[in-house]
């Protein structure tokens, strides 16, 4: 999703504007722009379609000490060299921005009626005319940034530049995150602190509805009442390392190898020897799940599809549990019953539907909020009462992969610890709960013997390569595996994949079922496993062709119709996490016989800061 980089400093600031765009590459974005004021007091813009390294391209002639740059990802208008950000008016001041502008259209309208000429199809355009027209009534670049935020309706990072003042950089935030960078006799704006890795390791984070007047040498931050604020300093702990391919093609590859080491950050300093520990949940940690009743989930995406394997394992620990994806939970009404937590899950904390459901709760009587982050600088983190890390290190690949699994370990220990109110005093572990401890100790190690599958997986890949269509079906809690399985694949490789919970072929989806649509089961060694066995000879009886990733010891066995993966037979509560690695493993090989940029495939975003 769109990227904001901005410096302002006493040195040429392009190299450190392009870097920073290159950095936030990962986020998905379709054209790449950045506007200095140059060495004659003028806006030097330059933009084009496509990777930042045709940006720099045309930068080759360009320097300035002040400036703001951008990666966007369509919304308002395709992606084209006009619509690429910054946008700038009258050639006096430059404004880039991520988010959405709801009231577009008549501030577009009055600004015609005032004579400002449209160079774009975006909804950001309006902005710039707005900054201009209130500094050409006199006003200074920042009350004219103050007073057009207050015209906006909608969501909005803005960083904004005027050669009338040279040495300022102006940054606004409403609803999208935005940054300050703190560097020596140098600052910068970043919508994520990797953008500013090699420059800046202290950083403030803006609050909605704030204003920052930035210089090389000082920050002044005023809130959305005017007054002037401090905002804390933070440290950032990004690397460069994390960001590295390391002998690896591709981010998502490299970050499915990593979930070993994810899983087993993610657990450390949790278990004690035979239970779950609930202080890494937060200080009032017990306090909130002694109250607790029943649980909320709301996610997107991939994050989803993790709650929805949760939902099995708190209702089968007694808790009610409900789950709804963001974008539909915030346009309807709803019953809170007393006693609920609502929980949010988040790779990035920053996505824009989680975020505002979440706000949304906050009205609405939930006991507490909690939210499942791999991201400690975020939005979703900052405004929740509690807070737990999927330790699973930056996620760089848009196809959501160690995230997902280090989410699954972090709803297991959650779901545990709300057990223990059911079964007992919630103090005291039982047998169960330290069976699933240890079973947890063991998890990267299992999760090794998954990935060892992956030359077994290279060969069935071949078999997809082809096709235009999948079935990808699952029961019980392997019904989300599924689904996050057939989204991984259309994530990556184009190709259309459907889910399904294996026992509702027969009310529909049996009628597709021909050679062309490869079906693909997740078939773990449960209670299910003979209901399920059912539902595939369902489809082998109307000559369709399976892919089933099989507990070795059930039984299921490879022949003309289909192939079967064993899987080395593990323990039902972390058999989700288990048959997710083979799948992964799968998209990620079709995908490479395809050809598609796996890492950045077409139309995504891996942060989605819109609506
Ligand atoms: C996953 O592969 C996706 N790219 C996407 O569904 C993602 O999970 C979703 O946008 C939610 O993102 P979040 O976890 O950062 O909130």
């Amino acid at each position: 999703m769109c990227g904001i980089v901005g410096a302002v400093a006493n040195r040429d600031i392009i190299p450190t504007l392009i870097d920073g765009l290159k950095r936030l590459e990962y986020r998905g974005y379709d054209s790449a722009g950045l506007a200095v004021v140059d060495s004659h007091n003028e806006l030097d813009l330059r933009r084009s379609v496509g990777r930042v390294a045709s940006l720099e391209g045309i930068c080759e002639s360009v320097s300035g000490m002040t400036g703001v740059a951008h990666t966007r990802w369509a919304t308002h208008g395709r992606p084209a060299e006009n619509n690429a950000h910054p946008h700038t008016s009258s050639s006096q001041v430059a404004v880039v921005h991520n988010g959405i502008i709801e009231n577009h259209n008549e501030l577009r309208a009055l600004q015609k009626e005032q004579g400002f000429p449209f160079s774009s199809e975006t909804d950001t355009e309006v902005i710039v005319h707005q900054i201009d027209w209130h500094m050409q009534k006199g006003m200074g670049l920042l009350e004219a940034v103050k007073t057009t935020v207050k015209e906006l309706d909608g969501a909005y990072g803005l960083g904004v530049v005027s050669k009338q003042e040279p040495d300022l950089l102006i940054a606004a935030r409403s609803g999208s995150p935005l940054l300050i960078g703190l560097g020596d006799s140098e600052n910068f704006i970043a919508s994520d602190m990797s953008a500013l890795i090699p420059v800046s390791q202290k950083y403030m984070v803006l609050e909605d509805g704030d204003i920052a007047k930035i210089t090389s040498d000082s920050v002044e931050i005023f809130d959305q009442t005017g007054a002037a604020v401090e905002r804390e300093v933070l440290i950032s702990t990004l690397s460069d390392e994390e960001t590295e391919l390391g002998g690896f093609s591709h981010y998502m590859k490299k970050e499915i190898h990593e979930q070993t080491r994810a899983i087993t950050e993610t657990l450390e300093g949790r278990l004690g020897a035979d239970s779950v520990l609930e202080l890494p949940f937060g200080d009032s940690a017990r306090e909130i799940f002694d109250k607790t009743k029943e649980i909320k989930i709301i996610a997107c995406g991939t994050s989803y599809n993790a709650a929805s394997v949760a939902r099995y394992w708190f209702e089968e620990f007694g808790i009610k549990c409900d789950v709804e994806i963001a974008s539909e939970y915030r346009y309807r009404k709803h019953v809170v019953n007393e006693g609920t937590l609502f929980v949010t899950i988040s790779q990035s904390g920053e996505t824009l539907d989680t975020m505002a459901a979440l706000e949304m709760a906050k009205t609405l009587g939930y006991t507490n909020t909690l939210c499942i982050c791999n991201v400690p600088e975020s939005s979703l983190v900052r405004a929740s009462d509690l807070t737990i890390f999927t330790h699973a290190g930056r996620e760089i690949g848009v196809a959501s992969t160690k995230a997902f699994t280090t989410q699954l370990v972090t709803l297991l220990m959650l779901a545990i610890c709300l057990r223990r109110r059911r079964i007992g005093d919630g103090r005291t572990s039982d047998s169960m709960e330290a069976e699933i401890v240890q079973e947890l100790r063991t998890l990267p190690q299992q999760i090794e013997n998954a990935l060892d599958l992956e030359d077994d997986i290279i060969a069935m890949s071949k078999h997809f390569a082809d096709k235009h269509h999948t079935l990808f079906l699952g029961r019980g809690a392997h019904y989300p595996i599924a689904v996050e399985g057939a989204l991984k694949l259309k994530e990556i490789s184009y190709i259309h994949a459907e889910a399904y919970a294996a026992g509702e072929l027969k009310h529909g989806p049996l009628a597709l079922i021909d050679e062309d649509m490869p079906v693909v089961a997740v078939a773990p060694n449960d209670e299910l496993l003979e209901k399920l066995k059912s539902n595939l000879e369902e489809v082998r009886a109307r000559g369709g062709k399976l892919y089933v990733f099989a507990d070795a010891n059930s039984g299921l066995e490879s022949d003309d119709e289909t192939m079967v993966l064993k899987v080395a037979p593990v323990n039902n509560y972390i058999a989700p996490v288990i048959y997710t690695i083979p799948l992964q493993l799968l998209s990620y090989h079709v995908a490479l016989l395809k050809g598609t940029d796996i890492d950045k495939p077409r139309n995504l975003a891996k942060s989605v800061t819109v609506e």
